[in-house]
């Protein structure tokens, strides 16, 4: 018998037949937990055709080899890794998309959501009819273990938050452990916001119908091994959501972003600006210039740390893409120089004169370096 032959008689049966259910795992160094998790899931789907397949991006701790070397073994077991690029529900939604099976679960890798109550859910979206059930920390018989209290508090807060984006009377939105109809996904996908990490609560409120759900109660653990991914940038993640929900479909949310960190700049600027004019006595010139270079500066880091988060540059990227962000906005700054010199000229006030110079490089700096600084990568 060759090698491929042995291959085949060995994974004869079970992986060859497709599955039910695909279970979609977003992971960023994940390494120890995700083969307790495979040998979990497969005490708990006996007799359900299942996969499991691992989104990663591009963990440094070698989570994406450790998934392969599971399925060179394993056929139910596979893995997306994902180079240059960062988000829980991008990921999520990818690992859907690479899957055919017509129902789809998605959970955590690190062990804090129950497995066991996998075929649980399963009877109840095949039985009851159902578009989705989720998994529960927030009705009877489910709870959040040992968090902290102001953990609690911040979940219940984005909980109260997330009916601004949708109406139904689903009381854990915020939950990452769900299992849904692959044609309801199919439905929604393309109106996904798909940013930072709330995919259940991005699901809910982008559906084109209202979805028919139920929740299945459970005790959200702590983790099997490492720590959590999701840093205090969270919540700013999580009001983009919400924003891109409520006036996406007007205007797309990352100029609002990169507008926002542009007023921040704007006022940057304007400090600077007043500090040179009035304290250091520059000419009007060499103050604009200098107010530019440093909000210009700071912009960067803002927005490499907010508005593109999901790309955000790092180590001699960062260098490059700061070297870049110069280039492609000295015309702006150019622009805004010569704007704002030639309003002051004119005998308009220094503000006004600074406004103007900003306004037009806000612009101008978002349209070229959201297709030169920061595109994808790869
Ligand atoms: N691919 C990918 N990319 N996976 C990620 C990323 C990322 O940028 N960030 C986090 N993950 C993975 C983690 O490896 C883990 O498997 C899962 O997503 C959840 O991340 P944690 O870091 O464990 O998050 P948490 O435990 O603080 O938050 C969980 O509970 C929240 C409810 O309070 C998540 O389930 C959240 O989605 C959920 O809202
Ligand atoms: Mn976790």
């Amino acid at each position: 018998m060759n090698v491929v032959d042995a291959r085949l008689s060995s994974t004869a049966g079970e992986g060859l037949v497709s599955p039910l259910l695909s279970i979609i795992v977003p992971t960023f160094n994940e390494r120890l937990n995700v083969s307790e998790l495979v040998t979990r899931l497969d005490a708990v789907l006996q007799g359900i055709p299942w996969e499991v397949v691992f989104v990663d991006d591009d963990s440094p701790d070698g989570t994406a080899d450790f998934v392969r070397s599971l399925s060179q073994r394993d056929g139910r077991v596979r893995c997306i890794q994902r180079v240059g690029r960062r988000g829980l529900s991008s990921a999520c939604i990818e690992g859907i998309l690479a899957t055919s099976a017509p129902y789809v679960a998605v959970m955590d890798g690190d062990l804090q959501h129950d497995e066991r109550i996998l075929p649980e859910m399963l009877d109840h979206l095949r039985d009851e009819n159902l578009d989705i059930v989720v998994g529960s920390r927030y009705v009877q018989g489910g709870g959040v273990g040992d968090w902290q209290t102001d953990r609690a508090t911040m979940s219940r807060v984005a909980t109260r938050l997330s009916r601004l984006v949708f109406r139904a009377d689903l009381k854990d939105p915020m939950s990452g452990f769900f299992m849904m109809r692959r044609d309801m996904f199919m439905a929604t996908v393309r109106r996904v916001s798909s940013l930072g990490f709330k995919i259940l609560l991005d699901i809910f409120a982008s559906a084109p119908t209202a979805l028919k759900f139920r929740e299945v109660p459970f005790e959200f653990r702590s983790r099997f091994s490492g720590e959590s991914k999701l840093d205090s940038v969270a919540m700013w993640d999580y009001g983009v959501l919400l924003l891109d929900k409520l006036i996406g479909h007007i205007v797309p949310v990352r100029f609002v972003m990169f507008a926002m960190v542009g007023g921040l700049g704007l006022g940057i600027h304007l400090v600077v600006l007043a500090t040179m004019l009035n304290v250091a006595h520059s000419t009007f010139d060499v103050s604009q210039t200098i107010a530019t270079l440093v909000a210009m500066t700071g912009n960067f880091l803002l927005n490499n740390y907010l508005t593109y988060r999901d790309k955000r540059l790092q180590g001699m990227h960062l260098i490059v893409g700061l070297l870049s962000f110069y280039a492609v906005c000295s015309v702006g700054a150019i622009a805004n120089i010569g704007l704002a010199s030639y309003i002051f000229e004119h005998d308009y006030s220094w503000w006004l004169s600074g406004i103007a110079g900003v306004a037009i490089s806000v612009v101008w700096n978002y349209a070229v370096t959201s297709n030169f600084t920061w595109r994808s990568r790869g």
